[in-house]
């Protein structure tokens, strides 16, 4: 393993405990014991957890310790998970592997499985909304959340992904687009809920948000070849469905080699 891979491993090795002791705990009890089992099936199938790390890594960069910014970091897990579950549907995606399991809806049906999506994004804003933060940052977070998430972002550039499937034409700037809404949107504001938490100056917090847009877009780049080049056991997702559903993706639009070389 070289030294970025193992620095890597390490925080994971740190932080992911942080994490996993906390995000499904709330869903364990309650009268909606179903819909709580189909929101934990999918927390619980694991997913590498990039967001909420991003999350916490960003807050100690800052200065502070990791744990000011978990309720950052849940939320984001929560407002992710929900997203997957909802890209999966029939209506969506249509796929039936996700983190290595049956999707959510193969499991549960597709009412559930859209309450559990449901449910898992007005959590996210419970979670950060009723955690002990400072109010301002407390305030501020939630408004960077709102706009990773919503139409602004990452549901704005699943809906452009949908109406995409039916574009003959497009041009690098528009797939641009649908990449930083449906992915990029999302994973900035992970960098930018921590820097928040951890009570960054802005430029420091400008810093890690523009580091945020520039991996949301190569994260999904990449996500895009390893659809066109890996294999479902690999990715515990269905690999090649992307060209079977007329997806605008880098590779559809640039090839997979290097631009100018056959
Ligand atoms: C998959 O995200 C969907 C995209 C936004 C590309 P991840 O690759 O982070 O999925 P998990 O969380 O590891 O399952
Ligand atoms: C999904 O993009 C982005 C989301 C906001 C969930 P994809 O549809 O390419 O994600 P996968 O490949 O199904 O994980
Ligand atoms: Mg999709
Ligand atoms: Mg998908
Ligand atoms: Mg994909």
């Amino acid at each position: 393993m070289n030294q970025v891979a193992s620095q890597v491993q390490a925080d994971l090795d740190r932080l992911l405990p942080l994490l996993d002791a906390a995000l499904t705990g709330p869903f364990r009890q309650g009268e909606a014991q179903r819909l709580g089992e189909a929101m934990r099936y999918s927390l619980e199938a694991g997913g590498k957890r990039v967001r909420p790390v991003l999350c916490l890594l960003a807050c100690e960069a800052v200065g502070s310790p990791a744990a000011q910014a978990l309720p950052g970091a849940l939320a984001l897990e929560y407002v992710h998970t929900y997203s997957l579950i909802h890209d999966d549907l029939p209506a969506m995606d249509d796929d039936d592997l996700r983190r290595g399991r049956p999707t959510n809806h193969k499991v549960f049906g597709e009412g559930h499985a859209i309450l559990a999506g449901d449910a898992l994004l007005t959590e996210a804003f419970g979670v950060l909304a009723s955690a002990d933060l400072d109010p301002t940052r407390r305030a501020e977070a939630l408004a960077l959340l709102a706009e990773g998430a919503g139409w602004r972002g990452m549901a704005g550039g699943q809906a452009l992904d949908l109406e995409g499937e039916k574009v003959e034409s497009y041009d690098l700037d528009h797939l641009r687009l649908i990449h930083r809404l449906k992915t990029g949107a999302l994973l900035r504001a992970s960098l930018e809920i921590g820097a928040v938490l951890g009570g960054a100056p802005p430029p420091e917090r400008a810093a890690l948000r523009a580091f945020g847009e520039a991996i949301g877009l190569a994260f999904q780049i990449q996500d895009d070849l390893l659809d066109a080049t890996s294999t479902d056991a690999d990715l515990g997702k269905r690999a090649g469905k992307d060209a079977g559903r007329g997806k605008i993706t880098y590779p559809s639009l640039l090839g997979l080699g290097v631009p100018g070389k056959p």
